[in-house]
């Protein structure tokens, strides 16, 4: 008898699981293979070259595809006339609750969360998606950068220096020309090189706090990330509002602070790490390419000098008599710089690698472009990724080249197959401020500086853990030299 049931208990279990395998296969959406790694599924491959992967994926299965992570199902898509429906569905969210704990230790108040992040949202429209209000934010970041250059260029002078080309690399360049700057044009006059390092070390290791492993492995195995988060994060409380802080860091701390129920002081200095690391953390990599990209193009560059010669001011970095000129950069004047504009687009098409990941809060059904329809149960994740459409020949023809007028007399958040900032109601705030960062840094360059790189040519690779952040930075370095104009 007890024999009998469980051979019964067993057939129904297998049958189970053949009817559950089954339903796998007759989904119109392919689950891509596993065949040896039940548990891990596609975890190995994924975590050692994600692009590689997906795009053996997109070879194999097409335009949308689910693969297996541990116990996470992902459906990618990739297809570009999908991505809006995806963006539109409001059964789909950005988890950024649970990467705000576990990456950056921003509170785990579920209700405060969903309050504030409402406010905060409104802030990002009314600051920073809001061209004319990132004016103040525009001259703080200019005169900052001027600062910087000129207490260089002073230091060099000095010591009689000033013809002498200096060496460096440009990640380093494209880091100094905004770490400093940027940060003091948000958050005030806060002390950025004073946690620089925390900060560098953090953002070099922040891929094993994304991959959001359980928190004891991260107690055990990564002890020193974590203090140095500790320190990032208490570094906040010194001063609560410093001085010529940007209007909207001032509203959204205060709007944290107002609500003590929901965030501890500790939890506070997260959020405003959390903010330091996304000013920050793509728009430096996204420098960095577009000054290879840029710098090397001579044809690019013959234009790109005369639209900034025409449209932006210029100011000494000798003396102060001209510092009112710096007011004068205004955002109408940094609209004017079409082709620079184009130029840092084309870029971003290049490299700009985000996978915008939404988790599924109730059951829905997507109808996608090819009729297929893609059904989610709750806690399905879905991803659109793009950078296979970047580099797609039928969007943009001659899609590996870099061309610098490509994206001239378009609206680039229109553009059929680009997104690199994301998409939808959390689509990047910051996309306006990161582009008039790089096109300042770009126009000061092509101004007061001269530089040589050791090799025209080479592109370097990209740091395979970053794919899917948004701007992964390069594997290796690359020489430069430069100095001051005289
Ligand atoms: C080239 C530079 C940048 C790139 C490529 C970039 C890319 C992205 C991407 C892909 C997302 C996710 C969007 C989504 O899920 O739909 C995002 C979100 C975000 N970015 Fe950026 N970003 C850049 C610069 C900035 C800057 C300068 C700021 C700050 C001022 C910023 C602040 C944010 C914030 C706050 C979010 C979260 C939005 C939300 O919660 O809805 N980003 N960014």
């Amino acid at each position: 008898m007890l024999l009998s049931s469980f051979i019964l208990a067993s057939l129904v279990l297998v049958l189970l699981y053949l009817l559950l395998l089954h339903k796998d296969n007759i989904s119109s959406i392919p689950l891509v293979s596993y065949r040896n790694l039940p548990v891990v599924g596609h975890l190995i491959p994924f975590l050692r070259d994600r692009r590689k992967f997906l795009m053996e994926c997109h070879q194999r299965y097409g335009q949308c595809f689910t693969v297996k992570l541990l116990t996470q199902r992902i459906t990618f898509v990739l297809s570009p006339f999908d991505w809006a429906t995806v963006a539109r569905n409001s059964s789909l969210y950005l988890p950024e609750h649970e990467f705000g704990i576990k990456v950056f230790d921003t509170g785990n108040s579920v209700i405060g969360f969903q309050q504030l992040n409402i406010e905060v949202h409104r802030y990002y429209t009314r600051y920073l998606k809001n061209r004319d209000r990132l004016q103040p934010i525009i001259v703080e970041f200019v005169l900052n950068l001027r600062k910087l250059m000129m207490h260089e260029r002073m230091a060099l002078k000095n010591s009689k220096n000033l013809s002498e080309w200096i060496s460096t690399d440009l990640i380093t360049f494209s880091h100094r020309m905004l770490f400093e700057p940027s940060s003091l044009a948000l958050f005030g006059e806060i002390n950025p090189l004073s946690i620089e390092n925390d900060f560098r070390l953090f953002d070099q290791k922040i891929h094993y706090f994304n991959a959001l492993l359980p928190s004891w492995i991260y107690s055990f195995f990564f002890r020193r990330e974590l203090q140095t988060r500790f320190r990032l994060n208490n570094s906040w409380f010194s001063k609560i509002h410093p001085l010529h802080e940007s209007d909207f860091i001032k509203h959204r701390a205060d709007l944290l602070l107002d609500h003590p129920e929901w965030y501890s002081a500790q939890e506070f200095g997260g959020n405003q790490t959390a903010m330091m690391w996304a000013s920050l953390a793509n728009s430096t990599p996204a420098l960095f390419w577009c000054l290879l990209y840029i710098l090397r193009d001579t044809k690019a560059l013959e234009s790109i000098q005369q639209e900034i010669d025409m449209y932006l001011p210029s100011f000494s970095l000798d003396d102060d008599l001209s510092i009112s000129l710096v007011s004068e950069w205004t955002t109408a004047r940094l609209n004017s710089c079409v082709l620079l504009e184009s130029a840092i687009n084309e870029t971003l098409r290049l490299v700009a690698t985000p996978m915008v990941l939404r988790k599924c809060l109730h059951a829905t059904d997507i109808t996608l472009n090819d009729g297929r329809i893609l059904h989610l149960k709750s806690n399905d994740a879905i991803a659109l990724f793009s950078a296979i459409a970047h580099r797609d020949g039928n969007l943009f023809p001659d899609p590996d080249k870099f061309i610098f007028d490509r994206f001239v007399q378009k609206n680039a958040d229109t553009v059929l197959g680009f997104m690199p900032f994301g998409m939808g109601k959390n689509i990047c705030p910051g996309r306006y401020l990161a582009r008039y960062e790089i096109k300042i840094c770009i126009a000061l360059v092509l101004r007061h500086m001269e530089y040589k790189f050791i090799d025209m040519k080479t592109i370097p690779t990209e740091q395979k853990h970053r794919i899917g952040v948004g701007i992964a930075p390069p594997n290796e370095n690359v020489p430069i030299w430069y100095r001051y104009k005289s």
